[in-house]
């Protein structure tokens, strides 16, 4: 064991991790492209985009350098009563990129506070106007953070029981699937003619955390249609799906209808820093205007709006707009569409399914989806022994690469994959 290692396991505390119980972890010290290197010499393709959010791989010169020079031109300034070029170019590009509705971008750290901030936006949103509005309809099965109003509209279980009773009571539909999609519409319109819903939250098309599940974007318009009809807020949890992840640059370009408030994260700046955002409509930025100051949102952090991080997301914006990063993922959602055939009807294999850049494939396992099937170490190990950083959900094996990974790497990928669902049946 290294020195470096035998100091990590003495003073750092790792997330999501049974320090207990859990290997050492793997000391990487440097990283480009769709590579990270380690200490002893050995590589991985970082097949998960490091918790999916180094969408243009690692090391991106041109992230880099705009990184660089906003260092030394402004590093961070307070940004109540304050302001700087690069929030205001990255909020009108943002703007300009989104639907036209949803003009209004505040600021904030990582995807669980752009998913907090998005919360009390919509419940402001209705206080302000003297409307009692206060339930949340989510999905089953929902991740949108681990902060408490997050958790508190995810879905309930091992990971949140300890802190359950603090949670505010969130209403939830169950996943949609082809049994039970016109069920659940009723359902939804049932509960939201209650008059009491402030939002619909969800991630739209795919649900990450759950295990990469999907549903389809006809079922997402009518719930909110149904939304609109009794003017219940919608909010599209993006953090996951955003920036090219479903084929297109948000999951909501796949839909006909749009939210009114949106959260980003994670791809955002190209993964270098961390950086939330939550865009909402004109109309909900007028419901906080008054002359009273506690009409205001009033919700920030320090880091609000930091010049370094805006200058990633422009970095990383104008790496969206060349042709050559579509190429790439149509590249990758092509390979992905080619093997699919290789995994379906696999007697390891439970399903496969894919979205854009995403490639999930559910394994069989007595103990269900569970993110903590053994299944899942057995995998990770498989995996990394042979040059992989994939990072299973419970019983789920699943790709969402760095779109700068090239065609010998993601056939590499598939190749071990295959070997290891081929394993679990002889
Ligand atoms: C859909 C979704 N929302 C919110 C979050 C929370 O983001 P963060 O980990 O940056 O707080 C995640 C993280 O995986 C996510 O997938």
């Amino acid at each position: 064991m290294s020195d470096l290692i035998r100091k990590d396991l003495k003073h750092v505390w790792h997330p999501f991790t049974q320090m207990q119980t859990a290997q050492a972890p793997i000391l990487i010290t440097r990283a480009k492209d769709t590579l990270l290197f380690s200490e002893d010499g050995r590589e991985y393709i970082d097949c998960n985009s490091s918790w999916w959010v180094n969408v243009h791989g690692h090391g991106n010169e041109h992230i880099a350098n705009a990184i660089s020079e906003q260092a030394l031109q402004l590093d961070h300034v307070i940004f109540a009563g304050v302001t700087h070029p690069k929030a205001i170019e990255l909020s009108e590009r943002i703007a300009n990129l989104l639907p036209q509705l949803l003009q209004k971008v505040f600021f904030s750290d990582d995807g669980s506070t752009a998913v907090e901030v998005a919360l009390k936006m919509a419940f402001q949103f209705w206080y302000n106007q003297g409307k009692s509005k206060n339930r949340i309809l989510a999905l089953d099965g929902a991740y949108h953070g681990d902060t408490f109003g997050a958790m508190s509209i995810g879905q309930r279980g091992y990971f949140n029981q300890p802190f359950e009773h603090f949670f505010f009571d969130a209403d939830f539909l169950d996943f949609p699937d082809s049994s039970n999609e016109n069920q659940l519409l009723e359902k939804a319109d049932e509960l939201f003619a209650s008059g009491e819903f402030a939002a619909l939250m969800v991630e739209p098309l795919v649900q990450g955390s759950a295990g990469m599940r999907m549903y389809s974007a006809s079922w997402l318009d009518k719930l909110v249609a149904i939304a609109r009809k009794y003017e219940v807020l919608v909010i599209f949890d993006e953090v996951m799906t955003a920036w090219g992840r479903t084929g297109k640059l948000f999951a909501m370009d796949h839909c006909a209808l749009k939210p009114d408030i949106v959260c980003l994260s994670k791809g955002l700046t190209g993964g270098f820093v961390p950086l939330g955002l939550t865009v909402a409509t004109e109309k909900i930025y007028q419901a906080f205007l008054a002359p009273e100051k506690t009409k205001a949102l009033l919700h920030g952090h320090s880091f609000t709006g930091n010049a370094i991080a805006c200058a990633a997301a422009c970095a990383s914006l104008d790496i969206f707009e060349r042709a050559t990063t579509w190429e790439n993922i149509a590249r990758i959602v092509k390979s992905h569409e080619d093997k699919i055939s290789r995994f379906e009807n696999h007697p390891s294999i439970e399903s496969v399914r894919m979205i854009g850049t995403i490639l999930a494939i559910e394994l069989k396992s007595e103990e269900g989806n569970t993110y903590f099937s053994s299944l899942r170490d057995q995998a990770y190990d498989f995996f990394l022994e042979n040059g992989l950083l994939i990072r299973p959900l419970g019983n789920v094996i699943f790709l969402n690469p760095p779109y700068c990974i090239s065609d010998k790497q993601l056939h590499f990928a598939y190749s071990k994959i295959g070997a290891f669902v081929d394993s679990l049946s002889n």
